[in-house]
């Protein structure tokens, strides 16, 4: 179907570089391209009216270098000015001859910019209403020449879980403690091949969650030890573990942070998040994978029953370790619960956690990092982020670093004081719970919020949803 049948006010076309517009309404989009008034320069907005649409064109640069994640930008640019000018039904017209990952693209790009978190806001007056710009649109068609529906809505799916980890994310720590977590997990088991067990406090204690307990006992809230499991049709490949850091708020317990910015920290779950938008994408396609999928949520407070720096606790797999520093509390619940995946059969793992600033300091807002030990899991990993513009940077786990978690009393302690290395010496931690599997672990800290893409310029990200759906798909393959 061309765009200007469709049924739809608007209309969004993509200019590439020294190509035409291929299905011109009266010689007036292409005139538009040659007076320079539209331009292929990646982003560049121009609006004009024909054939009783509005057309919007947008820049998409070199068809050479186009890939899904300037596409996703170009999206987010196109609704803005959509909005503004008050468009209710869009029509993507995918451009010619590019790969289903374009389409996906404008589909996510488009849906991830409509995302809103007001779920807090006021009623609205209605000149307020009538004053301020629409905030989404009623529908989104995409014309293609070849048929891209099942691309389209497979694509609508993952966003919607990716909007879902994120309205998780953004939502008050008061309102997301561990036990919503858990109500948001069990929400999942409604769909296909999906179950879910949650444990407690008395769960962690019978399970000799030692470290996961430990953070847990500072607080008043019930921690909760999520697992899911989602069987697919006709699965072949590994068990693919899951495994989540959902500090549902970090104070730093004993070894309190400071006031400024600690309100960040009530995105801290949001690995787990990211965790449960993956399963619910993985079983709303039906891809044929098995996965376990393992959520620490908890929170770290201080209080007259917190864990102090200098205690020891002992963690489910015997392995013991002395608190240095209550704030490197992740890495104790990622302990336990990569030790539990294990248990639970998984043949694969991955972590997802807001595990350290030094990652910012690394890597700022634009790759996760990644360590495993494992060069294929790792390099299987680090593919998927590429193809779903959630990149990722690989760091070494040389067993030099091994010394900067060596304890004179335990096993293991939690933090050193040098503060050099940070992130691989959480990695280096984490490696000592993940038994035989192939493990790697993708420290989020600086992907999670606020990174500043066009379609996602506030609050939660969602990051590593479609990463994961993407490793999914590849395990399946
Ligand atoms: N959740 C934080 C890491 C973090 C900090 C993420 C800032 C995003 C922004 C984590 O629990 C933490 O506090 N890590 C400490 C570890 C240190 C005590 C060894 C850190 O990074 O300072
Ligand atoms: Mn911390
Ligand atoms: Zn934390």
């Amino acid at each position: 179907m061309l765009p200007q049948d469709a049924e739809a006010d608007t209309a969004v076309i993509g200019v590439l570089e020294d190509e035409p517009v291929h299905h011109d309404v009266d010689g007036v989009l292409n005139a538009l391209v040659e007076s320079g008034e539209a331009k292929a320069r990646h982003r560049h907005l121009a609006v004009t009216h024909a054939g009783a649409k509005r057309w919007i064109l947008v820049g998409l640069g070199k068809r050479s270098q186009l890939d899904g994640e300037r596409v996703r930008e170009a999206a987010a640019t196109a609704l803005g000015r959509a909005l503004e000018l008050g468009a209710r039904r869009l029509c993507w017209e995918v451009p010619h001859k590019v790969g289903d990952e374009v389409a996906a693209a404008i589909v996510e790009g488009t849906l991830l910019t409509a995302y809103r978190f007001e779920r807090y806001k006021g009623k609205q007056t209605e000149e307020d209403e009538e004053d301020s710009e629409r905030k989404d649109i009623d529908a989104l068609v995409v014309s293609a020449h070849a048929d891209m529906g099942s691309v389209a809505a497979e694509a609508q799916i993952v966003a919607g879980a990716v909007n879902a980890a994120r309205d998780l994310q953004n939502a008050p720590p008061n309102e997301m403690a561990p036990r919503h977590l858990a109500d948001a997990a069990r929400a999942l088991g409604e769909l296909d091949g999906v179950s879910v067990e949650v444990e407690g406090r008395d769960g962690l204690r019978r399970l000799g969650m030692g470290a996961f307990g430990a953070v847990a006992q500072g607080s008043d809230e019930e921690p909760a030890l999520i697992t899911l499991r989602y069987e697919g049709p006709s699965q072949a490949g590994p068990v693919l573990g899951l495994v989540g850091k959902a500090v549902t708020f970090d104070s730093g317990g004993i070894s309190i942070k400071p006031a400024s910015k600690m309100a960040e920290m009530k995105y801290d779950m949001s690995g787990g998040a990211a965790v449960l938008g993956a399963v619910e994408a993985i079983a709303r396609l039906r891809l044929p994978v098995a996965l376990v999928a393992v959520v620490g949520a908890v929170e770290n407070m201080p209080s007259g029953h917190a864990m102090r720096p200098a205690d020891i606790v002992r963690a489910s797999n015997g392995t013991t370790i002395e608190i240095i520093n209550t704030d490197a509390e992740g890495r104790l619940v990622l302990a336990d619960c990569l030790s539990h995946a294990v248990r639970q059969g998984a043949e694969r793992l991955v972590d997802l956690a807001t595990l350290t600033g030094a990652i910012i300091t690394a890597l700022g807002n634009v790759h996760a990092g990644l360590i495993g030990d494992d060069d294929e899991w790792v390099a299987q990993i680090s593919a998927a982020g590429t193809a779903t513009g959630e990149l990722t940077w690989r760091m070494p786990l040389h067993r030099d670093y091994a010394k900067q978690v060596r304890s004179e009393v335990a096993d293991l302690r939690n933090a050193d004081e040098s503060r050099k290395a940070g992130s691989i010496t959480a990695a280096q931690f984490l490696e000592r719970f993940s038994g035989d599997v192939p493990w790697a672990h993708l420290d989020i800290a600086g992907m999670a919020w606020g990174t500043g893409k066009p379609y996602a310029k506030k609050g939660g990200t969602g990051f590593g949803v479609r990463l994961l759906v993407e490793l999914a798909r590849s395990l399946a393959r």
